[in-house]
């Protein structure tokens, strides 16, 4: 069975002062989804956007919005997001001393539930929220900003999740964060990756977003 590949453009990288035009170009594109980056100055070292950005872009874009909470205690907002838009809200595991709690406000809100992973945080850390999560999104850089390099060691991790899930019997696509570009994306996809997040190799500044997604998704033919 093939693959269907989503590619998620993250508006972190994305001119700010152009957003509508920004996620409209990667409309045009045949981006699958709009990946917004929530950080909170305190799980990770950054602060960028909030509830009101994800409603404004609710109503500016068909696309599904695919929230992830880079926030500590993640319990206490992300039933928002789902009710503020978002058809995607990821909690970190790191984050959270009741993500099943949290997971089940999720899917209860209308919105797909899905638990991300840092890089240095083992598999058995989200086992047993397998059968309450619609998607696990593997961390391929430190959470926190965007433009960091690919950290290598993940494409095994993400190996090991397919293996994961398969023996468990769940529906659960893999997303992959994280200085993903041209030159990695076939890995990921190789890899069991089926939801491909980027932020600077869409949002560049000079080339138009609309065709950096196109060729993304060119290359995205997977490699074993
Ligand atoms: C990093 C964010 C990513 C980021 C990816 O903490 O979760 O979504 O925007 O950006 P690139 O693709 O530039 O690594
Ligand atoms: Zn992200």
């Amino acid at each position: 069975m093939t693959q269907m590949i989503d590619i998620a453009p993250s508006i972190l990288a994305a001119d700010w002062t152009r957003l509508g035009e920004e996620v409209e170009s990667v409309e045009r594109g045949g981006a699958n989804l709009v990946h917004i980056d929530v950080m909170d100055g305190h799980f990770v070292p950054n602060i960028t956007i909030g509830l009101p950005v994800v409603g404004a872009l609710r109503d500016a874009t068909p696309l599904p919005l695919d929230v992830h909470l880079m926030i500590s205690e993640p319990g206490r907002y992300a039933e928002e997001f789902a009710r503020a838009g978002a058809s995607m809200v990821t909690v970190h595991t790191e984050a959270d001393a009741h993500l099943n709690r949290t997971l089940v406000g999720i899917r209860s809100a209308g919105a797909r539930a899905g638990v991300a992973i840092n890089p240095a945080t083992s598999l058995s850390a989200i086992e047993e929220s397998l059968a309450f999560v619609d998607h696990i999104l593997v961390m391929s850089v430190n959470p926190g900003f965007g433009g960091q390099s690919f950290i290598p060691a993940t494409l095994d991790k993400v190996r090991r999740l397919r293996e994961m899930i398969r023996s468990s019997g769940y529906q659960i696509r893999i997303e992959i964060d994280g200085g993903i570009d041209e030159s990695n994306i076939a890995q990921a996809v190789g890899a069991g990756a089926e939801i491909i997040v980027a932020g600077s190799a869409v949002f560049n500044k000079k080339d138009d977003p609309a065709a950096r997604v196109r060729h993304l998704r060119e290359r995205a033919t997977p490699l074993i």
